[in-house]
């Protein structure tokens, strides 16, 4: 494994950044310093910290024209001792390299991006904010840099940890979904499972529409028949139906999330049965009127758990929850954050605690 080198400006403009704002919003504030690496001649290079700036890129690198690229979305809390701990890093490590082989491009040794991770965590403690749901945002991603227009894999590319002091992705304010019935975002065989920019890119027409209509969130369906539930264009779905927790099976058109991963663990610990099936939205729209499926939310990194108020159709029949937010969904939201804060047991190897350094 590389070292991560440490630029002695780095560690001085850190030094001296502070935010003074009891509203941090997410990924409003950055830490003035990043990780940064190159791949050539078939190996990663060095591994450095470096003041966070502007990125150098030749107009013809081919991440510009054909998308090569990746990322990865992660938390580290601070802890009731002042320490600070990331939340279950592995998994980030593991799923950027799938995206990584699925988009041609290097992996990157799971020990050497955590590594990575820890040395920007820990150069940044004084910036983890310390109220229950906040955390310090990494962002670690990869770009093809590899200069010339032909469409083939680079050669080259970069890898860059940026890191953001975070409040809660959401207000807490339940979410109004729209069911997108005509576009869809991540066909069999595509790229749906690779956290890569070309499945963000493919929803934001649809966000636009969602906003129009008064919603919060996408929810895209299966590509081949337009009935099954996949996912939001940045989180998982989950529901309660006759008292289970239910969620689509992940296949390779849905992101595999570290938070539904782990609130399919949490609920099983507390003897909640987990249903992981193909969900067709037309049954847990019936089931709601029936009064079988009780509550809905969505879970990610940046937002844990939001609980959804109400689906509207393209035919714009709404169909609402009688009670929002559920119960179910607010419990393993508080159970979470208190795990992933210290304030709660976490599960064996959930904490990876960051490295006290003294600078
Ligand atoms: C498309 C998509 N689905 C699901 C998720 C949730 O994944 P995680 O819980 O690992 O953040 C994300 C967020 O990263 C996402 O972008």
């Amino acid at each position: 494994m590389k070292k991560v080198e440490i630029h002695p400006d780095a560690v001085e403009r850190v030094k001296k950044f502070s935010i003074n704002d009891s509203k941090l919003g997410f990924g409003k504030y950055v830490a003035p310093i990043m990780i940064q690496a190159t791949y050539d001649n078939g190996e990663w290079q060095k591994f450095d910290l470096v003041p966070y700036g502007p990125l150098l890129l030749d107009p013809c690198s081919k991440v510009l024209h054909y998308g090569q690229e990746i990322f990865e979305g992660m938390k580290v809390f601070r802890q009731p001792d002042d320490s600070i701990k990331m939340f279950r890093p592995e998994l980030n490590a593991r799923r950027f390299n799938q995206s990584a082989k699925r988009m041609a491009m290097p992996e990157i040794p799971e020990d050497q991006f955590i590594h990575a991770c820890e040395v920007i965590c820990a150069y940044s403690k004084h910036l983890v904010p310390s109220r229950l749901g906040e955390s310090l945002y990494l962002r670690p991603f990869m770009i093809a840099t590899e200069v010339g227009m032909g469409i083939k894999p680079s050669k080259q590319f970069m890898f860059v940890i940026v890191a953001s002091p975070s409040g809660s992705y959401f207000s807490g304010d339940a979410v109004k979904v729209y069911i997108e019935r005509d576009d869809i975002r991540c066909a069999p065989g595509g790229i749906g499972f690779a956290k890569t920019g070309g499945n963000y890119a493919a929803s934001l027409n649809s966000y636009d529409k969602t906003i129009k209509l008064g919603c919060d969130q996408t929810m895209w369906l299966d590509a081949i028949e337009h009935k099954y539930i996949e996912e939001m264009s940045g989180m998982n779905f989950l529901c309660v139906i006759d008292g289970t927790l239910q969620t689509p099976t992940i296949t390779d058109t849905i992101l595999d999330g570290v938070t539904r991963k782990s609130i399919l663990d949490i609920a099983r610990a507390e003897n909640i049965e987990v249903v992981q099936k193909r969900l067709s939205i037309n049954e847990v729209l019936e089931a709601i009127r029936a009064g079988r499926c009780t509550e809905a939310f969505v879970c990610g990194t940046a937002a844990v758990i939001a609980p959804i108020s109400s689906f509207l159709d393209k035919d714009g029949t709404v169909t609402r929850f009688k009670e929002i937010p559920g119960k179910l969904g607010m419990q393993l939201r508080e159970k979470l954050i208190a795990i992933q804060n210290g304030r709660a047991p976490a599960p064996e190897g959930w904490l990876y605690p960051v490295k006290d350094l003294s600078f």
